[in-house]
Parts: C-alpha cells; structure tokens; sequence
C-alpha cells in the first residue's frame, strides 16, 4: 500500500487504509508497521512539519535488473552484473524512491542491455538533463555510457549531484553543469530527461536536436494523459517511440532516432 500509493501516507492514513482492507484492528498494523520500520523496508520521512511512511531507502535497493541504489554508509556486493548507485541523503530529487526516478532508471537498463537502437555499438556519450542528486547520470556511467553530462538549473542540485559523483569515483566520467541545453555544443549517443510535462514539451525540438542518429532519448516525469502529447510532439521531431512503462500513473517513454 505504501509502496503503490499515488501520494505520501502519513502513518496515520497507512494504520487505517490497512486496517479497513485487511479486516484488522489499528493496533495490529501499528505493530505490523514497526516492525517493518525496524527491518529496513520502511522508514519515516518528514516534509513541511508532516511525518511520512514510505519505502525504504536506507538500505541497498534494487530498482531495475541491474541497478541497485543505496545510501553510502551501507555496503552492498554486487552480484553478477549489478552495478551500484550510491546516492547520500540531500534536498535534491531523487533518492530513488519516486516512480518517475525508477522508471527511467528501468529504461536505461533495459536500452543499454537489450535496445535494437544501441546494440550495435557502445555508447560514448550521455545526457542527463534536471540531473537532481545525480542519480541517472551515475546510473549512465554505471551502465557503460564513456562520458556523462548532467544538467540542472539548481545549484543546490548542481552541488549534491556533484558529491554524489565524486561519492561513486566517476568525477573523471561524469561532469555536472548548469549551462543550459541551448549551450552545450555536443550530440548524444543517450539522453534522459527527469522534467515536468510543460518542460518536457517545450524542449522537444532542442533535446530531438542533441541526439545522434541512432540515438536514444527517456523521458519521465509525467502522468499518463500527457503521454499522448509528449509522443506526438517527439514524433514530429522525428523520433519513433519504441518502449513505455508505467507505475502509478507515472509513465515512461523511450524514443529512438531512426534513419528518416
Ligand atoms: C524531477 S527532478 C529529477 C531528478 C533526477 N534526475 C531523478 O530522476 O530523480 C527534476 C530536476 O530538474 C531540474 N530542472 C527543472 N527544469 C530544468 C531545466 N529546464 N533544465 C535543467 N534542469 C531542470 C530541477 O531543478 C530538478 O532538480
């Protein structure tokens, strides 16, 4: 339930909502909850005065085949082709909890694994725009992409995406700037982009644009009914939509820039 809900549950909203589904008394669930607390699935967060329960991210997760996420204190081993996203607690977006985050996560998984687009050759190149914590740029280099570039217009982002970086030993592969989209005189062989739906359209023709041939863009940050919209405008642009997904409304588009 905490894990699907659309919005954050106060431990309150969680006691009833499982109470009332489960036929069982608040006490039980509040018991239930600590539990789950004291294992490490769930944990509190507070926003604004208000204490929410939530997923955990104070513990190894693994988000995607390949990716697992976890906070720099904690030692995880990956294991066959995991790689290892170390990401420390900040005011910037994305720990890796929000779907929009763990959407294009699976995306670029799956695109730098098995894509009929990126097959052929190994990524040199990756963009991150609204990069945030640095999550999906860490994840790009992870992933095998030679040299990242991520973006955002907030310094505070700018500055613990930074860490972050250096955090995962990839300050040598990764370069975190402001400069705005219009301004960086390089085509990617990836590009993901984290925005919201108005963002995302307004810069359609310039993220089309910075992509090569053959390359490959994700966008996430959208709830479905704008899903329409955003294909339609990428479409003009000249790319082919070849995966989405979904997750609690969130949705996920991957596109491909193919020979006309
Ligand atoms: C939803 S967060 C995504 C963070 C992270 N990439 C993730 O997937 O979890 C969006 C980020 O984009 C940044 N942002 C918003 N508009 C932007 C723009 N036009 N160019 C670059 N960054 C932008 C915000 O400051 C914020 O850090």
């Amino acid at each position: 339930m905490v894990v699907d809900s659309e919005k954050k549950m106060t431990p309150g909203e969680v006691e009833k909502a499982v109470a009332r589904a489960g036929g069982v008394d608040r006490k039980t669930v509040r018991l239930a909850i600590k539990d789950l607390v004291s294992l490490g699935e769930l944990s509190y967060t507070y926003l604004y005065g208000t204490s929410f329960l939530e997923k955990s991210f104070e513990r190894p997760v693994r988000v995607s085949k390949r990716i697992v996420i976890k906070p720099p204190e904690k030692a995880y081993q990956p294991q066959g082709q995991e790689v290892v996203v170390s990401i420390a607690g900040g005011a910037a977006f994305g720990n890796g909890a929000h779907p929009s985050t763990c959407l294009a996560l699976r995306a670029l998984d799956s695109v730098l694994c098995d894509s009929c687009c990126l097959r052929r050759r190994t990524p040199l190149t990756g963009l991150d725009v609204g990069t945030g914590t640095g999550i999906l740029a860490i994840a790009l280099a992870r992933l095998g992409v030679r040299k990242v570039i991520a973006t955002d217009i907030d310094p505070c982002a700018v500055s613990e995406a930074t860490y972050n970086v250096t955090l995962n030993g990839l300050a040598e592969q990764v370069m975190i700037m402001n400069t705005p989209l219009e301004e960086l005189a390089t085509y990617f062989s990836v590009i993901v982009a984290n925005l919201s739906y108005p963002t995302l359209r307004r810069l359609s023709p310039l993220l089309s644009e910075k992509l090569e041939q053959d390359g490959i863009l994700i966008l996430s940050g959208f709830k479905e009914p704008a899903s329409k919209d955003l294909g339609q405008s990428y479409g003009e642009q000249g790319l082919r939509l070849v995966r989405d997904e979904i997750e609690n409304k969130w949705m996920c588009l991957t596109f491909c820039k193919m020979e006309p």
